[in-house]
């Protein structure tokens, strides 16, 4: 079964029959909110809000851990996150929807392995690409048959937040290579991976990051408020198709 983890702007999908919302208790604590399962035509999804129902939980407060343990418990199997972007690079300009391909992770202080502990061995994951080149591919094809364009690749600078980055901040994140930030991707995707679960990102522009284009004096918040609302029904159309076609029944 496919899980769609919904960002800011995306708490609940419109086109979604909900069969049923289950509350899931894990060993890691509770997950942002219960599961909602779901039909979108005939087949099987999962949905969960990443900051909540209500959209309390900024992205420090996030159980990333409980939150992917309770899907991996459900038998999911793909793992689709939906989550809002600064533009670093001058292509991806607000309302572009991209299908990052690298990570850097800036985030600290986020318990980000379900390796730990006295009874656990040390164990070391493979995250050379950190997404799952199946199911970018699967996420393409479904915005090409939604007729709705997507930038192919990128990495992704995961920062702390909640609060947005200085201009330096967003300098050094382009001189490492980063083309997008955003301040959720991390520890989830590292997570998704140890629990062998595939994994991949739609990630929607919301502004340019700090500093550049429109927001060279200062990020317009009241901007991305509407650029998110603008995207969000682009990005429940490729969900849909997505999960029409591989969700399974
Ligand atoms: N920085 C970090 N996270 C974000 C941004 C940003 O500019 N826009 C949307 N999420």
């Amino acid at each position: 079964m496919i899980a769609i983890i919904g960002g800011s702007g995306l708490t609940g999908l419109v086109n979604l029959e909900i069969t049923k919302r289950q509350i899931v208790r894990t060993p890691y604590g509770e997950p942002s909110g219960p599961l909602t399962f779901g039909r979108i035509g005939a087949s099987e999804v999962v949905f969960l809000a990443r900051h909540g129902y209500g959209h309390t939980l900024a992205p420090h407060e996030i159980n990333y851990r409980a939150n992917l343990w309770a899907l991996h418990a459900q038998a999911v199997t793909k793992v689709i996150s939906i989550c809002t972007v600064g533009g670093i690079a001058p292509a991806l300009s607000a309302g572009t929807i991209a299908i990052p391909d690298q990570v850097i992770d800036y985030t600290w202080g986020r318990p980000s392995t379900f390796f730990e502990g006295a009874e656990q061995p040390v164990t070391h994951i493979d995250f050379t690409y950190p997404y799952s080149e199946e199911l970018r591919t699967m996420v393409k094809d479904a915005a090409r048959a939604a007729g709705l364009p997507v930038t192919d690749g990128g990495t992704y600078a995961a920062a702390q937040g909640p609060r947005l980055e200085t201009k330096a901040e967003i300098d050094r994140y382009e001189r490492d290579g980063a083309t997008m930030v955003g301040m959720t991707g991390m520890p989830e995707a590292a997570l998704a991976r140890e629990l062998g679960l595939s994994y991949a990102a739609l990630a929607v522009v919301v502004n340019p990051a700090a500093g550049r284009g429109a927001s060279a004096r200062g990020v317009s918040l009241e901007d991305i408020g509407r650029v998110m609302e603008e995207s969000m029904a682009k990005v429940r159309m490729i969900v849909a198709k997505l999960v029409e076609r591989h969700g399974g029944a």
